[in-house]
C-alpha cells in the first residue's frame, strides 16, 4: 500500500550513489518506510529527521520533497487495525487464506459470521483480492462441490497457475484440491511417451492437463461427470494447448466403451473407488498400470489396498509398484496412491 509523505532526501549522484547508500543504510540512517527516487542523474535518499545533523548527511545536498511510503506491516496485523473497531474480532477473524489467482478464500470461526460482509470487504482490500469467498463446510457429493459463501465481490472464476499449468475454474462451483500438488507434480514429471491413458475423474483437468502437456502421452481420454466441470476441462484444454491430446468425454466413466486398450488409468477419486475398479480393468491392457486413489487408515493401507486388488483381479494378477500419501485426510487417516501394474496373468473381471 503507497501512500505519500513529505521528507528529507540525501540527493546523491546517480555514479556514486552505490557506496553512499550502503553506507547510510549500514549506520541505520535510512528511512526504510520511505521509496528511494531517482531520475536521470541522482538517487534521493530518504533520511530519517534525527540523523540530518549526523556525518556525513550533513555535507550531503539535501532536499525536501513528497516520498512514497511503504507500509511494511504484515497483512495480518493491517487486518487487525482494520478490525480493531469489533473488540475480539481480530483474534477470531482468520490469519491464512487460500489465493486462487485474485480470488481469496476463507475459513471464518462462528464469532465472525455477524461481521462476515464486513470482514470480506477489508480482507479485499489488504489483499487485493476482486472476489472473497468463505469456505463454509468443504465438499460433498458425488461430484464434490464446494459449499462457498461470496463475501464479498462478484466474479467467482479465477485462474490458478500451477507447475506451467492453467487452471480456470468457478470456485463456487468446482473443487480445487490445493493439498493434491504433489500428485499433480508426479503427473507432469511421468514418461508417458506415446500411451493411451484414461483419466476416469478428469474434473477440470487436475491431473489430465500435466499428463497431457508434459508427459509424452499420444492420447488421454478424460472422462468427467458433472457438466460444470467439464466445461472447464474443454476449456483448459484449450487454454494449455493439449487439445489434440485431450478427449474430454461428459459422462460416467462406468459408461465408457472399450477393452484392454489403456496403458495407464488415473482413478483421482477417494472413499468409493473400488466401486470403478471393474470398469478400469476393462480398459486397462495387460501391462499397464493403475494409479488408484483412496483413502486408508494409516497403519492399514497395505492390507486394505491388497485386499481390493485381491478380489477384483485375483491374487497375483497384479504388482503393487508403489503407494504414496497424497495427502492426510482427516485424524489417522491418509488419502493414497497405489501405482497398481496389471499382469497379463489376471483372470478376467466382470463388467
Ligand atoms: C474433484 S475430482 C477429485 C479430485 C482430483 N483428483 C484432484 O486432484 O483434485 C473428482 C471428479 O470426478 C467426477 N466424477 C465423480 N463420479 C464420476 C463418474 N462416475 N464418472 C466420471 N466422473 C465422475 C466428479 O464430478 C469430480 O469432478
Amino acid at each position: 500500500m503507497l501512500a505519500l509523505r513529505t521528507v528529507t532526501f540525501a540527493k546523491i549522484p546517480s555514479d556514486e550513489a552505490g557506496p553512499a547508500i550502503r553506507e547510510l543504510m549500514r549506520r541505520g540512517f535510512v528511512d526504510l518506510h520511505a521509496k528511494i527516487g531517482k531520475d536521470d542523474a541522482f538517487r534521493y535518499v530518504p533520511i530519517l529527521p534525527e540523523f540530518l545533523g549526523s556525518e556525513p548527511v550533513k555535507g550531503m545536498e539535501l532536499v525536501t520533497g513528497e516520498a512514497h511510503t511503504l507500509d511494511r506491516r504484515s497483512p495480518q496485523e493491517r487486518i487487525a487495525e482494520a478490525l480493531s473497531g469489533h473488540p475480539g474480532l481480530a483474534e477470531i477473524a482468520p490469519k491464512r487464506w487460500e489465493y486462487v489467482g485474485d480470488i481469496v478464500i476463507l475459513r471464518l470461526d462462528e464469532g465472525c459470521l455477524p461481521y462476515k460482509r464486513e470482514i470480506g470487504r477489508i480482507y479485499a482490500d489488504v489483499l487485493g483480492a476482486k472476489t472473497v469467498c468463505a469456505d463454509v463446510k468443504g465438499v460433498s457429493g458425488e461430484f464434490r462441490r464446494p459449499s462457498m459463501e461470496v463475501l464479498y465481490g462478484t466474479e467467482t472464476e479465477a485462474v490458478r497457475l500451477e507447475n506451467g499449468i492453467r487452471y480456470r475454474f468457478d470456485v463456487t462451483k468446482v473443487m480445487f484440491a490445493s493439498g493434491n500438488t504433489d500428485e499433480r507434480m508426479r503427473m507432469r514429471r511421468l514418461d508417458c511417451s506415446g500411451e493411451t491413458v484414461v483419466d476416469m475423474f478428469a474434473g477440470i483437468g487436475y491431473f489430465t492437463l500435466p499428463l497431457a502437456r508434459f508427459s509424452g502421452a499420444r492420447r488421454v481420454f478424460a472422462c468427467e461427470k458433472n457438466p460444470e466441470s467439464y466445461r472447464f476441462l474443454v476449456e483448459n484444454a484449450r487454454d494449455n494447448g493439449v487439445e489434440d491430446v485431450v478427449v474430454p468425454i461428459l459422462g460416467d466413466n462406468r459408461d465408457l466403451p472399450g477393452r484392454a486398450f489403456a496403458d495407464r488409468i488415473l482413478m483421482g477419486y477417494v472413499q468409493t473407488t473400488s466401486e470403478f475398479l471393474p470398469a478400469a480393468l476393462r480398459m486397462i491392457r495387460p501391462g499397464g498400470v493403475i494409479h488408484y486413489h483412496d483413502t486408508f487408515y494409516v497403519g492399514e493401507r497395505d492390507a486394505r489396498i491388497k485386499g481390493i486388488f485381491d478380489a477384483a483381479c485375483g491374487d497375483g494378477g497384479y504388482e503393487i509398484e508403489s503407494i504414496r500419501e497424497v495427502k492426510s485426510f482427516a485424524p489417522s487417516v491418509s488419502h493414497y496412491v497405489a501405482d497398481v501394474r496389471i499382469r497379463p496373468s489376471r483372470r478376467s473381471c466382470s463388467r
